[in-house]
């Protein structure tokens, strides 16, 4: 087994342009867009070492498709917490240079906002005209999409407050409006679920709920009637921070709730199950008559977050096989208030997508993601897995290549929901560099790759714009 995944977690610091990368295979000529990406690139500042991948400095990545060429970028987000690395100043709590490598505490910064910085590395989406940069600070940071340019912080025109949102916003593609929330923190802290309508930077509210211990949620829900947070046991209890002054966060909720947010009157209902689950992406979450199917990647715990600490990944053993999970479905029964589970598909994936514009909250019945290979006995995402709901797993995997997430692109009068192109950069580690990897998202095989002359790290999320 090789440790080379490893060397995707390897700083890239050199910012490069190359107007026409080396391509194997042939890009559809109806390819014609731009593939953004986001991710930590740099991890080893000066003399200090960030601690846990989701800390390393915001770098997009952009790969320029069009007429069988494709040409590649990269550019460091230029945000407060660059500008205070660049300077030596450890001024932002996501430079996790205290060794207490722990859990709770890594929450906590993300809870108390105090992780902020602006160094957004999570997911690319849009705010009025603007392209952004997006992680779970609510200060999206805007960039031109030809140059990756840093353009600054957006500010919304509203005056909603809070510290904590998600870097998933979803998108109806029928209402032309962006669906998230935005927690505000405090004794009691409140749930504010919005929509941003496209082309306006007013955030409107749907509804509010207030908790006194809030859970850590990195995604959610939207079917067509229901936002639906699923509160994981990990909550954090706000009272020890104003008596301690830190937070306390603890499996201490039984159980898991749902909380329903009517996205037309913005009544709340709950739901409540006493399985306990931790996960970071909601998949896609469908109404059924009085019921709504809600399907998730879940891991037993919230140990995965522990895991994901550099010194973990970079020093752990050959045999450590990456942490099991699986794409679960959680039946809530909206008047009854009960849930029920089934596992959906059991092999061990993150980074899903599902094909967005047509199913998001609709039935649907592919899912895309970064897989482990079959029985998970790999230690890193090595694989591109597609699971069809309908029954059936198909892998793409070669040694020594690790890829991340696929972005799914629909052909142009494609026939069916998986009638397209899956976009994914792979690290090559033999190579010690990355390539765009097209593959037919009907069957996984391979339509072309094109080469970078440098590793890209791995990264989060990344978007599709099409020119
Ligand atoms: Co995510």
């Amino acid at each position: 087994m090789t440790a080379d995944y490893k060397k995707g977690f390897a700083d890239q610091t050199k910012v490069i342009t190359v107007p026409s990368l080396e391509v194997e295979g042939v890009i559809p000529d109806w390819l014609s867009g731009t593939l953004v990406r986001n991710g930590p690139a740099r991890f080893h500042l000066n003399d200090k070492t960030l601690n846990h991948w989701f800390d390393g400095l915001a770098m997009l990545h952009k790969f320029d498709i069009a007429d069988g060429h494709v040409s590649y970028a990269n550019k460091f987000l230029d945000t407060p917490a660059f500008r205070a690395a660049k300077d030596g100043k450890m001024k932002y709590a996501e430079f996790a240079t205290d060794p207490c490598r722990n859990l709770f505490k890594r929450i906590a910064q993300i809870f108390t906002g105090s992780a902020s910085g602006a160094n957004a590395n999570v997911s690319i989406g849009r705010v009025a005209d603007e392209f952004v940069a997006q992680t779970e600070s609510p200060m999206p940071v805007a960039f031109d999409k030809y140059t990756l340019k840093t353009i600054g912080i957006v500010s919304y025109s509203d005056k909603l407050k809070g510290q904590l949102t998600t870097a998933h916003p979803h998108y109806d593609q029928d209402s032309h409006e962006a669906f998230n929330y935005l927690l505000n923190f405090g004794f009691k802290s409140t749930y504010q679920i919005y929509k941003l309508p496209d082309g306006s930077k007013r955030r409107q509210p749907i509804g509010s709920y207030s908790t006194d211990r809030p859970s850590y949620m990195h995604s959610f829900g939207l079917s067509q009637n229901y936002v639906i947070l699923m509160e994981f046991p990990l909550v954090v209890n706000p009272l020890s921070m104003l008596i301690r002054g830190k937070p306390f966060i603890a499996n201490y909720q039984r159980g898991t709730r749902f909380s329903l947010v009517d996205r037309r009157r913005g009544e709340v209902q709950y739901a409540h199950t006493d399985e306990a689950w931790f996960g970071f992406h909601h998949v896609n979450a469908v109404d059924r008559e009085s019921k709504i199917d809600l399907d998730i990647i879940v891991y037993p715990n919230a140990d995965v977050v522990q895991h994901f600490y550099l010194n973990s990944l970079l020093n752990k053993p050959d045999h450590e096989t990456y942490p099991k999970n699986e794409l679960r479905r959680f039946t809530i029964d909206v008047p009854a208030g009960t849930v029920s589970s089934r596992t959906l598909v059991d092999y061990s994936a993150e980074l899903p997508r599902i094909n967005y514009e047509q199913c998001n909250s609709k039935t649907y019945q592919h899912v895309y993601a970064s897989g482990v290979a079959k029985k998970g006995e790999s230690p890193f995402l090595d694989t591109v897995v597609k699971f069809d709901l309908a029954g059936g797993v198909k892998e793409w995997r070669q040694h020594g290549q690790y890829p991340g997430e696929p972005v799914y692109v629909a052909r142009p009068d494609g026939q069916s929901e998986d009638d397209g192109i899956l976009l994914t950069v792979v690290l090559d580690a033999d190579a010690n560099n990355s390539y765009l990897l097209l593959l037919d998202a009907r069957d996984l095989s391979e339509i072309a790759r094109a080469r970078v002359p440098q590793h890209v790290p791995f990264g989060f999320h990344g978007a599709y714009i099409r020119s």
